[in-house]
């Protein structure tokens, strides 16, 4: 048996943040940040939107996508870095919303997490017989960003995707092979230092700034292209796939020179690449999940192509899948 994608949705927050008005935020310019980055504008939550309310309006979206109804799910994984709030976990919220009754748990392997979540919900699908498992992946960045940070503030943006996962067999479409990995003594090149069991939210905490993102950029950069090749590679060769065979590939999106970067090595052209990175900036969690879903939408994915999903992030974490398109 295989897990297949069978339904897809994003939640875009409306509000747009331009690199013009970040000129005004930090001293940066419109040029500097496109040039470097490729983004020109991002999205970001509303104070009455959230981490939660995103993720039900991507599920909804991707449930009914599918074909299903609420009732239909047996299986929620929310993907976040930037949860609802520390407890209960986001999927509480976002099961609540949805009109869920079945498990659910938050994953959290920052910008990679909606792969791992992808790989995780096809796991449990197979082996535990379920019917559909619904894979949310999402991120409220801009509530931990410092806008006076220019290192950072340029670079993130709001989001949620979705997928829903069913049963194919074995030879159908569905996640095909994948790779896992993480390397803990980078730890400390991207982190939010305090509100956790080490440091505890304070007023000292809060004064010093610890609560936002800090992050070694260029070191960041430099093992993400790394990262993403390898753990793409591994993830082929597992499948026994070669990379002209690959249909698409859907990368995290933090950087488009990450991305040119990446591709090229993989050896895989920019035409076949999803990027969105442009009107978005780094969504995290949902980077990849709004990739597939504006792909699918607008029919760049047709069925039996070969994507290829690639993501690195805090840990540092990477993750791949491959995934036959198209419905079982
Ligand atoms: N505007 C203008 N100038 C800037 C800005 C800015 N926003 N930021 C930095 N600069 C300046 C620097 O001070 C430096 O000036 P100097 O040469 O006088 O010292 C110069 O621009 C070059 O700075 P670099 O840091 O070398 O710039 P770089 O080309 O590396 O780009 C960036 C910086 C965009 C942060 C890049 O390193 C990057 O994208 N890194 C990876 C980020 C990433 O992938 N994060 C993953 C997040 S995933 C997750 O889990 C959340």
């Amino acid at each position: 048996m295989r897990a297949a994608v069978v339904g897809w949705g994003a939640a875009l927050p409306d509000r747009r943040l331009t690199n013009q008005d970040l000129e005004s935020l930090v001293d940066t310019s419109d040029e500097w940040i496109l040039e470097r980055t490729g983004i020109r504008e991002r999205r970001i939550a509303e104070p009455t939107e959230s981490t939660a309310t995103l993720g039900i309006d991507a599920g909804a979206a991707a449930v009914k996508q599918a074909g299903l109804a609420p009732g239909d799910i047996d299986l929620l994984l929310v993907a976040t870095a930037t949860p609802e709030q520390p407890m209960p976990h986001t999927g509480a919220f976002v099961g609540e919303g949805l009109g869920l009754r079945c498990g659910s748990f938050d994953l959290n392997a920052a910008c990679s997490g909606f792969v791992y979540a992808l790989v995780t919900g096809a796991a449990l699908l197979t082996s535990g017989q379920l019917g559909n498992v619904l894979v949310v992946g999402v991120d409220t960045l801009s509530r931990v960003t410092d806008y006076d940070d220019r290192d950072t503030c340029i670079l993130f943006g709001d989001a949620a995707g979705a997928v829903v996962l069913a049963r194919s067999p074995d030879h159908g479409p569905g996640l095909l092979a994948w790779d896992l990995g993480c390397d803990g003594s980078a730890a400390g090149l991207l982190e939010i230092p305090a509100g956790g069991s080490r440091l505890p939210a304070s007023a000292e905490t809060v004064a010093a700034g610890k609560h936002y993102i800090k992050m070694a950029g260029q070191e960041v950069f430099r093992r993400a292209v790394r990262a993403v090749v390898d753990s793409s590679r591994v993830t082929l060769e597992r499948a026994g796939v070669a990379s002209a065979d690959v249909a698409w590939l859907v990368p995290h999106q933090a950087n488009a020179r990450i991305i040119e970067a990446a591709a090229s090595r993989i050896g895989i052209p920019q035409e076949r690449t999803v990027v969105h990175i442009e009107r978005y900036g780094n969504t995290s969690a949902a980077s990849v999940p709004v990739a597939l879903a504006e792909a699918a939408d607008d029919g760049r994915l047709g069925p039996d192509d070969l994507v290829l999903c690639s993501g690195f992030g805090a840990g540092m974490t990477w993750a791949s899948a491959l995934v036959r398109w198209g419905r079982p």
